[in-house]
């Protein structure tokens, strides 16, 4: 296991990527957009957003197999923007592995060493030891399509790495596989990329492959990266609502609030008629606060909520934060877990983790639920996020 680590080391192969103002056209379309992204040596990078939103691009882009409309890219110190995709030296793993069907597993692995005219116990050494990092030592003299697609794709994998490439780009790799064996595979990759160390680059929409793989998460939509953190960070403190709501399962909840200035400050629950108001429904908000928000009086906000943070209450429980009252109107049985629906005035809350709690809710009959002002994230109309402490 260790040897591929020292191959790596000893080509010192192990480099940074960074990206700056990128932008690319097609025709009028515009793909990307001053896209900046700084990958460390040996660091695992993914990058998460929907279908559309520009993914595939960004390593076009890199790889050299599509001219930039302008920007720059750098692998280490050396600017690449006009280094033709041959001598880039990145290596990438695409969705539908692209083997060549008439070549043994051997012979697919070996083929970029070929290419590169590397002597024949050179590449014999360097294929037998990525097969068995990969544990396809025994799969060597069969097709392509006499191996299962997991299979299929750790062949990929170590035609990809057998030449020590400086950078890994991966495009949605596990999207063929079925669900179990992605989990799987998502694991086994991010130990592959630890034992080998390459600076990597990974593209996904799946945001739970992006939280599961990731050293850092950029999030993107339409061409632009909206937030670059690590993965505890994407979800806990979400730049905008777009990220709030990719990430996590079920997505973040949004109630919708009114600020409205009274003798202070007051967020006030937008779903009720008025004799349902109550003051706990009612948050004041704090003087260190009120200036962020000053100039969104009489504005429609929406407060963020994880499902997890959802507290159910008893009647006349007492609870120090926001409560609100509603109904249950669905409980969906997932074996492990159950997600609970709650109707709040005109909104549906899903609450989780209903199974492990000590109140149950039951379809039909009053749910009261309370939410710690700490776990409350608070996003204008438009999307963004303010950052206010509430107490
Ligand atoms: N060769 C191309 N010619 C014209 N438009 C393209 C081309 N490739 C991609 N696009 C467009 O660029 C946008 C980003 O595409 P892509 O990078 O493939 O997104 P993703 O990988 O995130 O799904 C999409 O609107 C897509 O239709
Ligand atoms: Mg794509």
């Amino acid at each position: 296991m260790t040897c591929i680590k020292s191959i790596q080391t000893e080509g010192n192969n192990v480099t940074t990527l960074s990206i700056r103002n990128l932008t690319k056209k097609y025709g009028e379309l515009t793909a990307l957009e001053n896209f900046s992204l700084e990958i460390s040596s040996g660091e695992f990078m993914v990058l998460l957003g929907p279908s559309g939103c520009g993914k595939t691009t960004v390593l076009r882009c890199i790889s050299g197999l599509t001219d930039i409309t302008g920007g720059e890219i750098y692998i280490g110190n050396e600017l690449v923007n006009k280094i033709p995709p041959k001598d880039r030296d990145v290596a990438m793993v695409f969705q539908n592995y692209s083997l060549y069907p008439h070549m043994n597993v051997y012979d697919n692995i070996a083929f970029p060493l070929k290419m590169r005219k590397v002597h024949k116990d050179k590449i014999n050494e360097s294929v037998h030891k990525i097969a068995r990092l990969l544990n396809i030592e025994n799969l060597l003299d069969r097709k392509p399509k006499e191996i299962s697609g997991g299979q299929m794709q750790r062949v990929a994998l170590g035609r990809a790495l057998v030449r020590e490439p400086k950078i890994f780009l991966m495009d949605e790799p596990l999207s063929n596989l079925d669900a179990k064996l992605r989990t799987e595979m998502r694991v086994e990759i991010k130990k592959l990329q630890e034992k080998v160390g390459v600076t990597t680059l990974y593209i996904t929409h799946d945001q739970a492959e992006a939280m599961s793989m990731a050293d850092n998460i950029g999030v993107m939509d339409a061409g632009k990266l909206l937030q670059l953190d690590f993965p505890q960070k994407v979800y806990t403190d979400p730049a905008n609502r777009f990220v709030a709501s990719f990430i996590g399962v079920p997505p973040m909840n949004f109630l919708k609030f009114k600020i409205v200035k009274e003798d202070s400050l007051l967020l006030k629950f937008d779903g009720y008629s008025s004799y349902q108001q109550d003051k706990r429904s009612i948050i004041k908000i704090p003087e260190t606060s009120a200036e962020k928000l000053g100039n969104f009086t009489t504005e429609t906000v929406f407060l963020g909520i994880r499902p997890k943070d959802i507290i159910l209450l008893k009647d006349g429980d007492d609870f120090d934060g926001l409560k609100l009252k509603g109904e249950t109107t669905y409980v969906e049985l997932l074996g492990d877990d159950s997600i609970a629906e709650v109707r709040i005035g005109d909104s549906l809350l899903k609450i989780s983790n209903v199974s492990s709690r000590s109140v149950i809710p039951i379809v039909g009959k009053e749910a009261a639920i309370g939410i710690k002002y700490d776990r409350i994230r608070l996003f204008t109309n438009s999307g963004e996020r303010v950052h206010i402490i509430l107490e």
